[in-house]
């Protein structure tokens, strides 16, 4: 190994949470504009927190005490079953002050959203919520009201997106709930396998590009679907690896399509396939700890790219990636050091396994 690729930065601990910390604490206003994704950018700052483990440091017990608050204000149930709405800002316009009808959605406007379902558990398991308040049978019905006629999620029951992000959430809440009744799952396989491409990665939807969030979603939808490797062939998962690590180019970054510069995310989304595949050894560890130690902004958080300005969002996806990839402990390895992780719910594995704990229904 040359000088050069040991000389790996430290990793500015402090200086990430920090950045995580302060985003928690002052949305930008700029945000007003994207209020429906709150939630994510909460899941961000919060994910993070918990990957450096400063959640109980950074933050106080009565500010986790309000966000659960908070998350639980988004679950809304009506004729298309619960689950999590984007906004506070969405609700029934004549609910008034009746408890019977002030969590019941009543138009298209305040439905159920799959990604913040989604989002909504993994938050509330890393603030350790104890989901009694979680209506089950409802997100069954919201999961049956959400899959097309050829196998595919929309976003909500009444339309919306229909990628492989949608699939990947609802096999994700299947998987917490312990309970598959509300999905298809042939139908929904069948879906994944005309995402796939030539080159062997996965398109968002049937005859799009590959690239690597959706090859992630892909990869992690068959391991929630099955533990074992029988919907990929031999041939087919060499083909997907080969793809996978080819995006990781010479800055020691990976890009997410072909023919495209590195970019920090892209160190978790097609990491964390090749992972669920089973090759992390592939994985240039050295390499990705230079590049993603480049993307360090120097007041704190991780950027997409070196000189660029951080955001919770590539932080949190840098930090999974490192936690997958550490680099060797000889080089600064200490610093370095972050919390195991659930590569397929992508969360702190200890978080991943609370919710699994609480969510689904207990017979006592
Ligand atoms: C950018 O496309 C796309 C992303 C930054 C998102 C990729 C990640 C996913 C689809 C996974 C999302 C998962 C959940 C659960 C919501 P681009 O065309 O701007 O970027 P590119 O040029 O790097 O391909
Ligand atoms: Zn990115």
């Amino acid at each position: 190994m040359t000088e050069e690729r040991t000389n790996i930065p430290v990793l500015a601990r402090s200086g990430h949470s920090g950045h995580c910390t302060r985003c928690l604490t002052g949305i930008p206003f700029s945000l007003v504009t994207i209020e429906s994704s709150k939630l994510p950018f909460i899941f961000y700052c919060l994910g993070s927190l918990d990957l450096l483990n400063t959640l109980g440091t950074a933050t106080k017990e009565s500010e986790r005490e309000s966000w659960r608050n908070d998350i639980w204000g988004l679950q809304a149930s009506g004729i298309w079953g619960s689950g999590f709405k984007p906004s506070w800002y969405m609700t029934s316009h004549d609910a008034g002050d009746d408890p019977q009808r002030l969590n019941k959605y009543e138009s298209e406007f305040d439905t159920p959203h799959m990604i913040i379902t989604y989002t909504a558990l993994v938050t509330l398991a890393i603030l350790r919520d104890d989901f009694t308040r979680l209506d089950r049978p409802g997100l069954v019905t919201f999961l049956r009201s959400s899959q097309r006629e050829d196998g595919s999620f929309t976003s909500d029951p009444t339309g919306g997106d229909t990628d492989l992000r949608l699939t990947y959430c609802a096999f994700v809440v299947s998987t917490l709930l312990n309970d598959w009744s509300g999905v298809n799952v042939e139908k929904a396989l069948e879906f994944v396998r005309r995402c796939r491409t030539y080159e062997g990665g996965y398109g968002s939807a049937p005859g799009c590009e590959a690239q690597g969030g959706p090859t992630y979603l892909a990869i992690a939808i068959l391991r929630l679907a099955s533990d074992s490797p029988e919907y990929l062939s031999e041939s087919e998962r060499r083909q997907t690896l080969r793809w996978l690590l080819q995006n990781q180019d010479e800055s020691g970054g990976f890009r997410g399509r072909t023919n495209k510069d590195a970019d920090a995310c892209y160190c978790f989304w097609c990491g964390g396939a090749i992972q669920i595949l089973g090759a992390t050894e592939l994985v240039d560890a050295t390499a990705l700890a230079l590049f993603l130690g480049n993307c360090q902004f120097r007041f704190g958080g991780i950027a997409k790219a070196p000189g660029e300005h951080a955001d919770p969002y590539h932080t949190y996806l840098s930090l999974a990636a490192i936690a997958m990839f550490p680099p060797s402990e000889s080089v600064e390895g200490s610093t370095w050091a972050i919390e195991p992780l659930d590569p397929v719910i992508n969360a702190k594995l200890s978080t991943a396994q609370w919710a699994r704990d609480h969510i689904p229904l207990r017979s006592t």
